[in-house]
Protein backbone atom coordinates (compact mmCIF):
# COMPACT_ATOMS: atom_id res chain seq x y z
CA UNK A 1 0.00 0.00 0.00
CA UNK A 2 1.81 3.79 -1.15
CA UNK A 3 1.61 6.04 1.27
CA UNK A 4 -1.67 8.30 0.25
CA UNK A 5 -3.22 5.48 0.19
CA UNK A 6 -2.51 4.58 3.81
CA UNK A 7 -3.13 7.89 4.55
CA UNK A 8 -6.64 8.28 3.63
CA UNK A 9 -7.87 4.79 4.70
CA UNK A 10 -6.48 6.44 8.04
CA UNK A 11 -8.21 9.43 7.75
CA UNK A 12 -11.15 7.44 7.11
CA UNK A 13 -10.74 5.08 9.94
CA UNK A 14 -10.01 8.05 12.30
CA UNK A 15 -13.29 9.83 10.98
CA UNK A 16 -15.54 7.34 11.74
CA UNK A 17 -14.83 7.70 15.46
CA UNK A 18 -15.28 11.56 15.80
CA UNK A 19 -18.16 12.77 17.82
CA UNK A 20 -18.99 16.38 17.58
CA UNK A 21 -17.40 17.67 21.45
CA UNK A 22 -14.23 16.60 20.31
CA UNK A 23 -11.79 18.92 19.70
CA UNK A 24 -8.89 19.69 17.15
CA UNK A 25 -6.18 18.22 19.27
CA UNK A 26 -8.50 14.84 20.61
CA UNK A 27 -9.25 14.12 16.30
CA UNK A 28 -4.99 14.31 15.66
CA UNK A 29 -5.11 12.23 18.15
CA UNK A 30 -7.36 9.62 17.33
CA UNK A 31 -5.92 9.95 13.37
CA UNK A 32 -2.63 8.98 14.98
CA UNK A 33 -3.73 6.23 16.97
CA UNK A 34 -5.56 4.83 13.78
CA UNK A 35 -2.11 5.28 11.69
CA UNK A 36 -0.21 3.88 14.41
CA UNK A 37 -1.96 0.13 14.37
CA UNK A 38 -1.92 0.57 10.85
CA UNK A 39 1.56 0.16 10.55
CA UNK A 40 3.03 -2.90 9.58
CA UNK A 41 6.00 -3.33 12.44
CA UNK A 42 7.90 -6.06 13.52
CA UNK A 43 7.84 -5.74 17.69
CA UNK A 44 10.54 -7.73 18.35
CA UNK A 45 10.44 -9.12 21.99
CA UNK A 46 13.05 -8.24 24.60
CA UNK A 47 15.99 -10.20 23.48
CA UNK A 48 18.39 -12.12 26.10
CA UNK A 49 21.21 -14.53 24.82
CA UNK A 50 19.48 -17.90 24.79
CA UNK A 51 21.97 -20.31 23.95
CA UNK A 52 19.65 -23.05 23.93
CA UNK A 53 17.47 -21.31 21.69
CA UNK A 54 18.37 -22.35 17.59
CA UNK A 55 18.72 -19.27 16.28
CA UNK A 56 17.86 -18.52 12.07
CA UNK A 57 19.69 -17.03 9.87
CA UNK A 58 16.62 -15.08 8.42
CA UNK A 59 15.90 -11.57 10.08
CA UNK A 60 13.16 -11.28 12.39
CA UNK A 61 9.85 -10.85 10.55
CA UNK A 62 11.01 -12.44 7.20
CA UNK A 63 10.18 -15.82 5.86
CA UNK A 64 13.69 -16.07 3.84
CA UNK A 65 16.17 -16.69 5.02
CA UNK A 66 18.76 -13.96 3.93
CA UNK A 67 15.77 -11.77 2.69
CA UNK A 68 14.42 -8.67 3.07
CA UNK A 69 12.21 -8.22 6.07
CA UNK A 70 8.36 -7.66 5.49
CA UNK A 71 7.59 -5.56 7.69
CA UNK A 72 9.62 -2.64 9.19
CA UNK A 73 11.44 -2.99 12.83
CA UNK A 74 10.87 -0.66 16.31
CA UNK A 75 13.46 1.02 16.73
CA UNK A 76 13.91 3.71 19.15
CA UNK A 77 9.92 4.60 18.90
CA UNK A 78 7.35 4.44 21.26
CA UNK A 79 5.58 0.74 21.34
CA UNK A 80 2.05 1.37 20.40
CA UNK A 81 1.31 -1.24 22.82
CA UNK A 82 3.05 0.45 26.10
CA UNK A 83 2.14 3.33 27.62
CA UNK A 84 3.87 6.54 26.80
CA UNK A 85 6.77 7.85 28.75
CA UNK A 86 7.25 11.47 29.52
CA UNK A 87 10.39 12.84 27.40
CA UNK A 88 12.40 13.73 30.19
CA UNK A 89 11.51 10.29 32.60
CA UNK A 90 12.00 10.92 36.15
CA UNK A 91 12.24 7.61 38.15
CA UNK A 92 8.69 8.14 39.37
CA UNK A 93 7.18 7.66 35.83
CA UNK A 94 9.32 4.22 35.53
CA UNK A 95 6.64 3.27 38.34
CA UNK A 96 4.16 4.69 36.58
CA UNK A 97 4.69 3.34 32.60
CA UNK A 98 6.83 0.21 33.04
CA UNK A 99 6.08 -1.68 35.86
CA UNK A 100 3.85 -4.29 35.85
CA UNK A 101 3.33 -4.23 39.22
CA UNK A 102 5.34 -2.42 41.81
CA UNK A 103 3.62 -3.48 44.69
CA UNK A 104 6.62 -5.53 45.98
CA UNK A 105 8.53 -2.11 46.05
CA UNK A 106 6.04 -0.50 47.71
CA UNK A 107 5.31 -2.40 50.44
CA UNK A 108 8.67 -2.60 51.26
CA UNK A 109 9.36 0.35 51.26
CA UNK A 110 6.15 1.59 52.90
CA UNK A 111 7.54 -0.83 56.19
CA UNK A 112 10.79 0.75 56.36
CA UNK A 113 8.58 4.15 56.57
CA UNK A 114 6.63 2.11 59.20
CA UNK A 115 9.10 1.93 61.43
CA UNK A 116 10.32 4.87 61.76
CA UNK A 117 13.52 4.19 59.17
CA UNK A 118 15.91 6.74 57.46
CA UNK A 119 15.55 8.10 54.05
CA UNK A 120 18.36 5.46 52.83
CA UNK A 121 16.92 2.60 54.33
CA UNK A 122 13.35 3.79 52.47
CA UNK A 123 14.72 4.22 49.37
CA UNK A 124 16.93 1.55 48.89
CA UNK A 125 13.96 -0.71 50.04
CA UNK A 126 11.67 0.92 47.37
CA UNK A 127 14.58 0.43 44.56
CA UNK A 128 16.07 -3.05 45.44
CA UNK A 129 13.97 -5.16 43.09
CA UNK A 130 13.61 -2.59 40.49
CA UNK A 131 15.76 -4.56 38.33
CA UNK A 132 13.23 -7.48 38.25
CA UNK A 133 10.48 -5.61 37.98
CA UNK A 134 11.57 -3.10 34.95
CA UNK A 135 14.80 -5.05 33.63
CA UNK A 136 16.07 -7.83 34.12
CA UNK A 137 15.60 -11.19 36.99
CA UNK A 138 19.20 -12.61 36.64
CA UNK A 139 21.77 -10.95 39.05
CA UNK A 140 18.68 -8.24 40.16
CA UNK A 141 20.76 -6.71 42.75
CA UNK A 142 23.55 -5.94 40.79
CA UNK A 143 21.94 -4.23 37.67
CA UNK A 144 19.44 -3.03 40.36
CA UNK A 145 22.56 -1.10 41.71
CA UNK A 146 24.17 0.07 38.63
CA UNK A 147 20.80 1.62 37.60
CA UNK A 148 20.91 3.63 40.66
CA UNK A 149 24.42 4.10 41.31
CA UNK A 150 24.68 7.87 39.85
CA UNK A 151 21.74 8.78 41.07
CA UNK A 152 21.60 7.90 44.81
CA UNK A 153 23.85 8.22 47.67
CA UNK A 154 26.58 5.13 46.99
CA UNK A 155 25.37 3.61 50.72
CA UNK A 156 22.10 3.15 49.44
CA UNK A 157 23.51 1.31 45.64
CA UNK A 158 25.83 -0.34 47.75
CA UNK A 159 23.30 -2.24 49.77
CA UNK A 160 21.17 -3.25 47.39
CA UNK A 161 23.80 -5.04 45.29
CA UNK A 162 24.66 -6.89 48.34
CA UNK A 163 20.86 -7.82 49.77
CA UNK A 164 20.39 -10.45 46.68
CA UNK A 165 23.13 -12.17 48.98
CA UNK A 166 22.32 -11.76 52.17
CA UNK A 167 19.02 -13.39 51.44
CA UNK A 168 20.55 -16.48 51.36
CA UNK A 169 21.97 -16.15 54.90
CA UNK A 170 20.42 -15.70 58.28
CA UNK A 171 21.20 -13.57 61.34
CA UNK A 172 19.35 -14.44 64.21
CA UNK A 173 20.55 -10.64 65.84
CA UNK A 174 18.02 -8.96 63.97
CA UNK A 175 15.41 -12.12 64.02
CA UNK A 176 16.16 -12.72 60.49
CA UNK A 177 15.70 -16.65 59.39
CA UNK A 178 16.75 -18.65 55.79
CA UNK A 179 13.42 -17.88 54.05
CA UNK A 180 11.00 -20.97 54.06
CA UNK A 181 9.68 -19.70 50.02
CA UNK A 182 13.90 -20.78 49.27
CA UNK A 183 13.35 -24.34 50.27
CA UNK A 184 10.46 -24.62 48.56
CA UNK A 185 11.99 -23.03 45.19
CA UNK A 186 15.45 -24.63 45.63
CA UNK A 187 15.27 -27.60 47.67
CA UNK A 188 16.01 -28.48 50.74
CA UNK A 189 19.85 -29.33 49.94
CA UNK A 190 20.22 -25.74 48.06
CA UNK A 191 23.79 -24.15 48.55
CA UNK A 192 25.24 -20.89 46.85
CA UNK A 193 27.46 -20.93 44.49
CA UNK A 194 30.63 -19.46 46.37
CA UNK A 195 30.61 -15.91 44.83
CA UNK A 196 27.29 -15.33 46.47
CA UNK A 197 28.73 -16.66 50.04
CA UNK A 198 31.55 -13.65 48.94
CA UNK A 199 29.27 -11.48 48.55
CA UNK A 200 28.17 -12.55 51.44
CA UNK A 201 31.15 -12.19 53.77
CA UNK A 202 32.37 -8.77 52.18
CA UNK A 203 29.09 -7.75 52.87
CA UNK A 204 29.11 -8.99 57.02
CA UNK A 205 32.18 -7.31 57.68
CA UNK A 206 31.12 -4.44 56.14
CA UNK A 207 30.52 -1.03 57.89
CA UNK A 208 27.01 -0.76 55.61
CA UNK A 209 25.79 -4.15 56.67
CA UNK A 210 23.11 -3.22 58.28
CA UNK A 211 21.57 -1.08 55.85
CA UNK A 212 21.60 -4.02 53.35
CA UNK A 213 20.30 -6.31 55.68
CA UNK A 214 17.35 -3.73 56.60
CA UNK A 215 16.19 -4.23 52.83
CA UNK A 216 16.37 -8.14 53.62
CA UNK A 217 13.94 -7.75 56.44
CA UNK A 218 11.73 -5.90 54.65
CA UNK A 219 11.99 -7.81 51.91
CA UNK A 220 10.63 -10.74 53.61
CA UNK A 221 7.20 -9.69 54.71
CA UNK A 222 6.34 -7.48 51.37
CA UNK A 223 4.66 -9.81 49.50
CA UNK A 224 0.80 -8.92 50.87
CA UNK A 225 -1.68 -9.87 48.17
CA UNK A 226 -3.71 -7.64 50.74
CA UNK A 227 -2.20 -4.56 50.39
CA UNK A 228 -3.45 -2.69 47.45
CA UNK A 229 -3.83 0.56 48.09
CA UNK A 230 -0.32 1.61 48.27
CA UNK A 231 0.97 4.25 45.51
CA UNK A 232 4.30 5.81 44.41
CA UNK A 233 3.17 9.17 45.50
CA UNK A 234 3.64 8.00 48.82
CA UNK A 235 7.45 8.07 48.74
CA UNK A 236 7.77 10.98 46.51
CA UNK A 237 8.95 13.24 49.19
CA UNK A 238 11.86 10.56 49.68
CA UNK A 239 12.36 10.12 46.53
CA UNK A 240 12.78 13.92 46.11
CA UNK A 241 15.32 14.50 48.34
CA UNK A 242 17.40 11.26 48.27
CA UNK A 243 17.23 10.56 44.25
CA UNK A 244 19.62 13.24 42.25
CA UNK A 245 17.11 13.15 38.94
CA UNK A 246 18.80 14.16 36.00
CA UNK A 247 17.22 17.30 34.20
CA UNK A 248 17.67 15.33 30.89
CA UNK A 249 15.71 12.67 32.14
CA UNK A 250 16.70 9.01 32.86
CA UNK A 251 18.02 7.84 29.95
CA UNK A 252 19.19 11.07 28.10
CA UNK A 253 21.42 12.47 30.69
CA UNK A 254 24.56 11.02 29.23
CA UNK A 255 25.56 8.77 32.31
CA UNK A 256 27.18 5.15 31.97
CA UNK A 257 23.62 3.47 32.48
CA UNK A 258 21.89 5.73 30.80
CA UNK A 259 21.48 2.94 27.77
CA UNK A 260 19.88 0.55 30.84
CA UNK A 261 16.96 3.50 31.38
CA UNK A 262 16.46 3.13 27.58
CA UNK A 263 15.95 -0.48 27.14
CA UNK A 264 13.49 0.02 30.03
CA UNK A 265 11.95 2.58 27.87
CA UNK A 266 11.89 0.72 24.64
CA UNK A 267 12.22 -3.00 25.32
CA UNK A 268 11.28 -3.72 22.00
CA UNK A 269 13.68 -1.76 20.11
CA UNK A 270 15.21 -4.08 17.21
CA UNK A 271 19.07 -3.18 18.18
FE1 LIG B 1 15.72 -9.07 45.63
FE1 LIG C 1 12.49 -8.16 47.14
Amino acid sequence: MDRRTFMNRAAVAAAATFTADMTLSQRAEAFEGVMIDGLARHIERPFLCEPDEPRSMAPPGSNTPGGAPTSKFMAGMDDPRLPRVPERPTLLDFFRHRMANPAHLLQSANLAMQQGMDDKVILACLLHDISVEAFIRMDHGFYAAQLIAPYVDEEVAWAVQKHQALRFFADESVGYDYPASYRAWFGDDYEVEPWVRAEYEEARNHRWYMTSRLITINDLYAFDPNVTDLSIDQFEDVVGRNFRQPREGLGFDGSSVAHMWRTMIWPHSFL
